[in-house]
């Protein structure tokens, strides 16, 4: 049977590091399958044509990342991702009040949507307009969803005409409809140094190039997109400049402006990702407001109002709008009627609004709870945001750091699960603040998270 043999051409760092990232490629591709062996370091090498020493490096550091497992006498193989987690510690996208209590998962709080709902679909159930939303639907039927997306996109500080919207089943499907439609094999995306990885899956997919834009504390670095601009040419920018997911930051005025100007001067599209943005009224201006050509504004209502629902609305120049109702009409054919129909009703008699609202005085809560109990840590966060980014102490990994909180029935992110280039992996972890229902049971969960980060690292480690 062949080897591996990892692909390292285009990587640039330490060549130990350039095997490190190509596996942690090949394993999350599935092209490198749990439980492989992998060839001994000498036969490595000697097919790299580089010194033993390096492959044995990078196999100790693939080791370290959790990657691999090496087993006395028998040799080194891929280990599987959850293999640290215990059974039946797996993050459950349900709010359960039993077993492990989750911080991993980025959501809003539950319940606030549900009596509203009821009431519109009670409203819908006895109503006249009924038979054409179980239709296929004309573009005339879709006038009075488009003022609702026009009101929506309104409060989201951006004015749309008819002709710039499209509807969709929320972000992430906004999300693929644009790089299906604006994207083709072979072009470069950027993405954030730290950026929401199912992008990055997607650009995956469908045969698209990626790298990554430097971050430092304020978001992410104008100067390095523009480098990127004349060295690479990207085809477009996918950035989420309002409670960034990881790192909590928004983006600074003055950075949202540079940025529309370089993306307007080299003729990049500028996605920009605001599913979070309702939460935050104080933010600055979209960057679509700086760059109205050159941005398709993507936003949901799924940290807002309800998940479920599915709905969002993307806003582009009115030139890319039908690309992008291809895009849709390919991946769904018509974004549901009877689901837009829900949320258009809940946007046009304000509820859609108060809700977000409600969710983020919620955050606020929490986020001040959080505070109490976690204050003295290194730790960012926003007032409205759902969740924290924790970089580590220098004695500390993640993945160490994540096992630990979930040995004591918590689980954590780690920083790796949201970095465009393994290597650049920060040892970091986000903890989220809504995904648990119950109150109690966050402030036991944040308690843990403390507790366990006064514990000495290299003991840690060892009681794995
Ligand atoms: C940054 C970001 N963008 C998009 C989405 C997807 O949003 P939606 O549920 O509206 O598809 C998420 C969901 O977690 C997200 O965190």
């Amino acid at each position: 049977m062949a080897i591996w043999l990892p692909d390292l051409g285009g990587r640039r760092g330490p060549k130990y590091l350039q095997i490190v990232e190509a596996m942690a490629e090949d394993i999350a591709s599935e092209r490198l399958a749990v439980g492989t062996q992998l060839p001994p370091h000498r036969e490595l090498a000697y097919q790299l044509g580089i010194s033993a020493n390096t492959t044995s490096r990078a196999y100790a550091e693939a080791v370290k990342r959790a990657l691999l497992r090496g087993e006395v006498g028998r040799g080194t193989f891929v280990r599987s991702p959850g293999a640290i987690l215990q059974a039946g510690e797996q993050s459950n996208l349900r709010r359960v009040r039993t077993g492990p209590i989750d911080l991993s998962r980025n959501l809003p709080l539950p319940g606030f949507a549900e009596p509203h709902i009821r009431r519109v679909l009670g409203d819908m159930a006895g109503g006249e307009g009924l038979p054409a939303l179980l239709d296929y639907q004309t573009d005339d039927d879709l006038v009075h969803h488009s003022e609702a997306g026009m009101n929506w996109l309104s409060g989201c500080g951006v004015e749309a005409r008819p002709d710039q919207i499209v509807a969709t089943m929320g972000g992430q499907h906004g999300l693929l409809c644009t790089l299906m439609a604006l994207l083709r094999r072979g072009d470069l995306l950027l993405t954030e140094a730290l950026t929401y990885m199912p992008v990055r899956a997607m650009a995956e997919r469908l045969g698209l190039h990626t790298a990554a834009v430097a971050m430092d504390a304020g978001g992410v670095v104008p100067a390095a997109f523009e480098e990127l601009c004349a060295r690479a040419k990207p085809k477009a920018f996918y950035l989420t400049p309002t409670l960034q997911a990881p790192t909590t930051l928004t983006l600074s005025s003055a950075r949202r402006r540079s940025i529309a100007e370089i993306a307007e001067r080299n003729g990049v599209i500028l996605i920009e990702d605001d599913v979070f943005g309702p939460l935050k009224a104080d933010r600055p201006a979209p960057v679509a407001i700086s760059a109205p050509e050159h941005t398709v504004y993507v936003t949901s209502l799924s940290k807002s109002v309800a998940p479920g629902l599915r709905v969002g609305f993307l806003h582009a120049p009115a030139s890319l709008v039908p690309a992008l109702r291809h895009a849709t009409n390919l991946s769904v054919w018509m974004t549901p009627p009877m689901t837009l129909e829900v949320a258009a009703r809940l946007i046009l008699d304000g509820t859609a609004a108060e809700l977000a609202t409600r969710q983020s005085k919620a955050a606020e809560h929490r986020q001040s709870l959080a505070r109490s109990i976690l204050g003295h840590m290194d730790f960012t966060a926003d007032d409205h945001g759902f969740h924290l980014w924790m970089p580590l102490s220098d004695d500390w990994r993640a993945d160490i750091f994540r096992a630990q909180c979930a040995r004591h029935g918590v689980l954590v992110s780690e920083g790796r699960g949201f970095a465009a280039q393994a290597s650049d992996a920060p040892e970091a972890v986000r903890v989220c603040l809504s995904h648990e229902a119950d109150e109690t049971r966050l402030e036991r969960g944040l308690q843990t998270v403390a507790n366990v980060l006064r514990l000495a690292p290299s003991r840690s480690a060892l009681e794995i």
